[in-house]
């Protein structure tokens, strides 16, 4: 079983103009509602590829409630704890003559301590034993700071698999827990190891650090670049076939799904991956806040080239 988890989701309202007039009135020519945030994102990933996982995290309010009926209407399933403040609203521009995308993000909701130990309590009886928990994002208010270390913990006691995709000082809190797998892209790297990073080699040596440091698959996303996959044993560099790219919102949640995906399903290191960089250079193919779609993996897979460079 695969779970995700955002602590901080969004009802993503995403609104087409044909050209943004500032301090204007602007017609909208089309607009949807998504439900948004990094782990969900994979939830939905997963859901597109054909997999199955089941989205956790905090919900509120009127938001939340439609969060969570979009989320069922697409096949995802959910298990939000719920909390007194409403889920927060981003809103997402896309301005259609130059297809700029303009994201207004709100800080969220605060949670209470009583709703953040509802959340582990119920962690606690999930039975997580050989299951892969996705935990993606960034903290709502009130939570604490160390909540990724308590949470990568609670799940890797169980016997589960955490994967673990944050920045900064969040990135760096769960990283003490030892997370199974983690996948910074270029920068949220040099922010973990405060190193400027400049060269292949100086990438693959922070790679291999962290590895050495106790994460079993260090997997750094490097845009048009790629994947480079590091684990005890292997060390892989996979390069996407060149695209034409239409937004890369969302390629790094759809890297996860994949990768978790074909993890979970039992295949090798090398499939995962492939895949993996096939699911995220597939979202790059999508518009807007769109994630990958299976028929551009399958097209895509066959295409990326992998090298393995240890032995
Ligand atoms: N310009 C591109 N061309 C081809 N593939 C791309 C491009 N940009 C991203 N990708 C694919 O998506 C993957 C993840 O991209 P990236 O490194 O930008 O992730 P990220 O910064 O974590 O993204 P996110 O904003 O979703 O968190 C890459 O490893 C690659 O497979
Ligand atoms: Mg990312």
């Amino acid at each position: 079983m695969i779970y995700t988890i955002t602590l901080n989701p969004a009802l993503d309202h995403y609104l087409e103009v044909d050209d943004l007039r500032v301090d204007d009135a602007n017609r909208v020519k089309s607009e949807c509602l998504y439900a948004g945030g990094k782990g969900i994102d994979v939830s939905r990933a997963i859901r597109h590829l054909g997999g199955d996982s089941m989205a956790l995290g905090f919900i509120g309010g009127h938001d939340g409630q439609v969060m969570v009926a979009l989320l069922k209407a697409e096949g995802v399933n959910c298990y939000f704890t719920p909390i007194a403040r409403e889920t927060r609203r981003d809103i997402i521009i896309c301005n259609r003559a130059c297809g700029t995308q303009t994201m207004l993000n709100t800080r969220g909701p605060s949670v209470t301590r009583e709703e953040w130990e509802a959340f582990l309590a119920h962690l606690r009886v999930l039975g997580l034993r050989d299951a892969y928990v996705v935990i993606a994002g960034s903290l709502p208010l009130g939570v604490p700071p160390d909540a990724y270390r308590q949470i990568v913990g609670l799940v890797q006691r169980q016997g589960a698999k955490a994967i673990l995709d944050a920045d900064g000082p969040c990135l760096k809190a769960g990283l003490k827990a030892k997370p199974f797998a983690i996948k910074p892209n270029l920068n949220e790297l040099r922010r973990v190891t405060g190193r400027p990073l400049r060269t292949d080699a100086d990438i693959l040596e922070a790679a291999m650090a962290l590895q050495r440091a106790g994460v079993e698959i260090v997997m750094v996303s490097r845009g048009r670049q790629g994947l480079l996959l590091v684990s005890r044993s292997d060390c892989y560099r996979a390069i996407p076939p060149s695209v034409k790219v239409r937004s890369t919102v969302g390629a790094g949640d759809s890297t996860v799904a994949g990768f978790v995906f074909r993890h979970a399903g039992g295949k090798s290191l090398e499939d995962c991956v492939r895949f993996a960089t096939a699911s995220g250079t597939a979202a790059t193919l999508a518009p807007g806040n769109q994630l990958c779609r299976l028929r551009d993996v399958q097209r895509l897979a066959p295409r990326v080239r992998i090298t393995r460079l240890s032995d």
